[in-house]
């Protein structure tokens, strides 16, 4: 999740902390009021998600639909997480993601977030912003953040798979429960029409159906070339060989211990859960997702 490629002075892993009934680090809360009072545009697009849940895969899509084509440029010289800012990051005084999105030359301003749906900012309720939101189950979330956590020195250190288990399962993870953000934001597409909900496993299934629903939402009408064009460059292969998208310039992430496009499939969670594991998961799962119109899949 860090946005910041240059900051080589980051203390040592940062500790967690109740923030209004939400676990975080002080990296998503030092910049809390800048990030509360921030000013959406109308046609601002937030991408939110549970970390690790597609969030560099949408956010890539929407920036080729956008300016693939105007300003291909950008494909070569500016990484994804400066293409499309981190909202609530402040990993230092200067480029904040707030200052990111505020200085963003692009319109539409495509601006990423973690937060949970009772934390986003007003304006963007308020300009009727479009957002984005990609959920991924929470078998294969919970693999990939273990992962990340490892990898990424800005996170809290995870411990043992285990340890990591509980902790995902009480919600004690930056950005809270896993149950509460996919269902927050289920919850609010019933009454905001102007969200698009998606799955990251639809999008593993097929990328170019999804991208197709993803134009109907936005009212873009791309070429069949160059939707082709868009399709393939955001296949996982690609993304990670691709230096604006793999996330190798940052050095607060050790790719010796994981790199950031580590897998990217469905059903890796069965290389790392127990038996026993998984069914303790269950049983605890079928507690919390009491929603039976919010449906995941853990294999396709
Ligand atoms: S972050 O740090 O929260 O912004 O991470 P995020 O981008 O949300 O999630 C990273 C995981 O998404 C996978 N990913 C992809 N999978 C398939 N295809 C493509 N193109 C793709 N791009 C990113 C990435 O590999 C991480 O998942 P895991 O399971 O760890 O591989």
């Amino acid at each position: 999740m860090s946005a910041h490629p240059d900051k080589m002075d980051l203390p040592s892993r940062p500790e967690l902390f109740d923030f209004h009934g939400v676990s975080m680090t002080h990296y998503f809360t030092d910049n809390w009021k800048n990030v509360q009072s921030f000013q959406a545009r109308p046609d601002d697009i937030l991408i939110a998600t549970y970390p690790k849940a597609g969030t560099t895969w949408v956010s890539y899509i929407l920036d080729l639909l956008y300016f693939g084509q105007t300003a291909p440029e950008r494909q070569t010289s500016i990484p994804i997480y400066e293409r499309v800012p981190f909202l609530e990051i402040m990993e230092s005084a200067v480029d904040t993601g707030v200052e990111l999105a505020n200085n963003l030359p692009t319109s539409p301003r495509l601006i990423k977030t973690h937060l949970p749906i009772q934390f986003v900012p007003k304006s963007f309720w308020e300009q009727n912003c479009r957002m984005i939101y990609v959920a991924r189950n929470a078998k294969d979330n919970m693999v990939s953040y273990f992962h990340f956590e490892r990898m990424d020195m800005s996170q809290p250190q995870p411990g043992d798979w285990s340890s990591y288990l509980h902790r995902f399962k009480e919600g004690k993870i930056v950005f809270g429960p896993w149950y509460d953000h996919v269902n927050g934001w289920w919850k609010k597409k019933q009454t905001y029409s102007n969200l698009h909900y998606m799955f990251f496993e639809d999008m593993v299934e097929d990328t170019g159906r999804e991208i197709e629903k993803l134009c109907r939402f936005l009212g873009l009408s791309p070429s069949v070339e160059e939707k082709k064009q868009i399709t393939s460059g955001v296949q996982f292969d690609n993304m990670k060989k691709n230096d604006m998208t793999n996330y190798s310039t940052v050095p607060v992430m050790d790719f010796k211990i994981s790199p950031f496009m580590r897998k990217g499939k469905v059903g890796d969670w069965k290389n790392h859960f127990t038996v026993a594991q998984s069914e303790e998961f269950d049983e605890d799962y079928k507690k919390k997702m009491k929603d039976p119109t919010l449906q995941f899949r853990t294999v396709i």
